[in-house]
């Protein structure tokens, strides 16, 4: 029997709501496949800092270091909290970033996906939806804008100013290309590669590069498409793009565009992916304004559950049924407040019985 060790780095807010059905769900697959979980929760976050002093703790990075897969929940506070945290230590830059530095996990695959049942949550027309929208985004995760050098100061002529630097090597984008055509293999074979290129030299270095690997995939076409007209078309007509792959800052924007696209962010969960290293967390933020009130759908926590199975444990089937158990609950006519509004023939539950829901929908695959 394979023994997996699972880091839980449940987070801020709404993320230990969350992290309660992840864990259910965990433990109904347990149960179901030869293979035994050994879950380890740790602070991470805005309230590791409060509790412990700091956001992203030796004892957390530790654990993160020698686990086969981490999960983490959203984290972050209000914007009136976050004010008593100084600001190297708030979640992002003290936790989230350091995070991704420490695995390395520099493909972050955010799955844009609204099977047909769903499609009524898209605030897209229907024919513009169509059956439906299965996009997969590939966002460079460790480099580029987040990660370059930052200046701020006062210039010669007594004004504030910054610099921040946009940097990549020819081997961190080659990496991060490869995961794209790799995924374009197992799809539709079209690879819409996304960039500033009219611009910006980085995307000028990019595009020479993914040029330089594409005859190494000759089955997979690449289409060039730049970043802002690519934000319109994925409006206008998201069925042309299949998978798409970009540079860090372009990633964060047009994945929360695909959230926005199916209806909510609360149904983006992702998968962020090192060498032999990942972690997996939701798109989204920490909802505080939502938070204890057991009204968040888990939908991409358990998502991102079912990208772990895929992904680390190579659990492919497994994986497919988590996913069908999501989706077989909302088929079934229930949602959550934080994504439906009552009434129009919603069957209204609470987080807590969506996650019983979707364990009772696995267990019966
Ligand atoms: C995301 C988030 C993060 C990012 C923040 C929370 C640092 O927006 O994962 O998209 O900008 O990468
Ligand atoms: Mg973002």
């Amino acid at each position: 029997m394979s023994s997996y060790k699972i880091a839980l780095l449940a987070g801020d807010a709404i993320g230990p709501e969350l992290m309660r059905e992840a864990v259910k769900v965990l433990k109904a697959v347990e149960s179901r496949v030869d293979a035994n979980f050994e879950l380890v929760e740790a602070p991470f976050g805005a309230s590791a800092y409060f509790e412990v002093g700091h956001p992203f703790p030796e004892d957390t990075k530790k654990l993160c270091l020698e686990a086969d897969a981490v999960l983490k929940g959203p984290v972050g506070l209000s914007y009136e909290e976050t004010q008593k945290i100084p600001v190297e230590m708030q979640a992002e830059r003290g936790a989230i970033l350091p995070l991704r530095r420490l695995l390395n996990t520099y493909a972050n695959i955010r799955p844009v996906s609204l099977p047909k049942g769903l499609a009524h949550f898209s605030p897209l027309k229907p024919e513009i939806v169509g059956e439906g929208i299965d996009i997969v985004i590939i966002r460079e995760l460790v480099g580029g804008l987040y990660f370059g050098a930052k200046e701020t100061g006062v210039n010669e002529n007594g004004k504030r100013f910054v610099k921040e630097m946009l940097e990549y090597d020819e081997d961190q984008i080659a990496q991060i290309i490869r995961v794209a055509f790799k995924q374009a293999q197992t799809r539709k074979k079209v690879l819409h590669n996304i960039h500033k290129s009219n611009v910006l030299k980085s995307s000028v270095l990019w595009n020479q590069v993914v040029e330089e690997i594409a005859p190494q995939y000759p089955d997979v076409e690449v289409k060039h498409q730049l970043v802002d007209s690519a934000a319109t078309l994925l409006c206008l007509n998201p069925g042309q793009f299949d998978v798409m792959v970009m540079e860090n800052m372009f990633g964060d924007i047009l994945s929360d565009q695909g959230g926005g696209i199916l209806g909510s962010l609360g149904l983006m969960p992702s998968a962020c992916l090192g060498d032999g290293r990942a972690y997996y967390e939701p798109s989204h933020g920490s909802a505080p304004d939502i938070a204890g009130k057991n009204i968040a759908n888990p939908y991409s926590m358990i998502g991102s559950v079912a990208m772990m199975l895929e992904h680390s444990f190579g659990m492919l089937e497994e994986s497919k049924n988590v996913w069908n158990a999501i989706q077989s609950v909302f088929a079934q006519g229930y949602s959550t407040p934080d994504l439906s509004k009552p009434g129009s023939g919603v069957k209204m539950i609470n987080t807590d019985a969506f996650g019983d829901k979707v364990v009772e929908a696995l267990l019966a695959s």
